[in-house]
């Protein structure tokens, strides 16, 4: 069956054979670095639970799973994004060793925000796993530890990442029509 949201994608940037691939890699490479040592995989919701539901089942390490709902956004005399916690963690994570999954590190402020959270709350270590990277947009001296893929500023869907909350569920990284986003809203 044909999928109803392909209609609105310009081109597709990363492919799901793609996507599988290099989702493997990056398992094994976590599983490598974390042997042992009982990380704690946190998801940042929404976007990233596509990609955290691919990797922690390619990752063979004995692991355990989180997730924390957060949003930013930009007040109008704010230049710097503002982020927020509408969900919290449901657990202690004093002493743990965090894989922080993201799907998308874009200006930082979302990661920059939670690795001081984080540490606040007592991780032991944090590692950032994000399946894209834009650098171009970096406002936030942020870097990843593992990255899936390198991405140009584009508007990017699928995978968990959506526009106005949807394109979610296509199963690889697409650019998004112009028309798409300028017709609506
Ligand atoms: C996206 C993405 C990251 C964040 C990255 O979340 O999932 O959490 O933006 O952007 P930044 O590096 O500029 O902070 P979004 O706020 O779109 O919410 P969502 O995860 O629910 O889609």
């Amino acid at each position: 069956m044909r999928n109803e949201l392909e209609g609105d994608i310009l081109k597709i940037l990363v492919t799901e054979e793609q996507i599988k691939a290099r989702v493997a890699e990056l398992g094994e490479e976590l599983g490598r670095r974390f042997q042992d040592k009982n990380p704690l995989f946190l998801g940042v919701l929404k976007g990233s639970f596509v990609f955290m539901a691919d990797l922690v089942r390619a990752c063979p390490v004995r692991s355990d799973v989180e997730f924390i709902a957060v949003s930013s956004y930009q007040n109008a005399t704010v230049s710097s994004g503002r982020v927020k916690i509408n969900h919290d963690l449901q657990q202690d994570i004093t002493g743990r060793n965090l894989v922080i999954v993201e799907d998308i590190l874009d200006s930082g402020n979302t990661l920059a925000f939670l690795k001081d959270y984080f540490l606040t709350k007592g991780a032991a270590s944090i590692t950032i796993a994000t399946l894209l990277d834009k650098p171009s947009r970096r406002e936030k001296a942020v870097t990843a530890d593992f990255v899936g893929f390198e991405v140009p500023d584009e508007f990017v869907v699928g995978y968990g990442l959506d526009y106005s909350q949807r394109y979610r569920n296509l199963p690889y990284i697409g650019v998004l029509k112009p028309e798409v986003y300028t017709n609506s809203r």
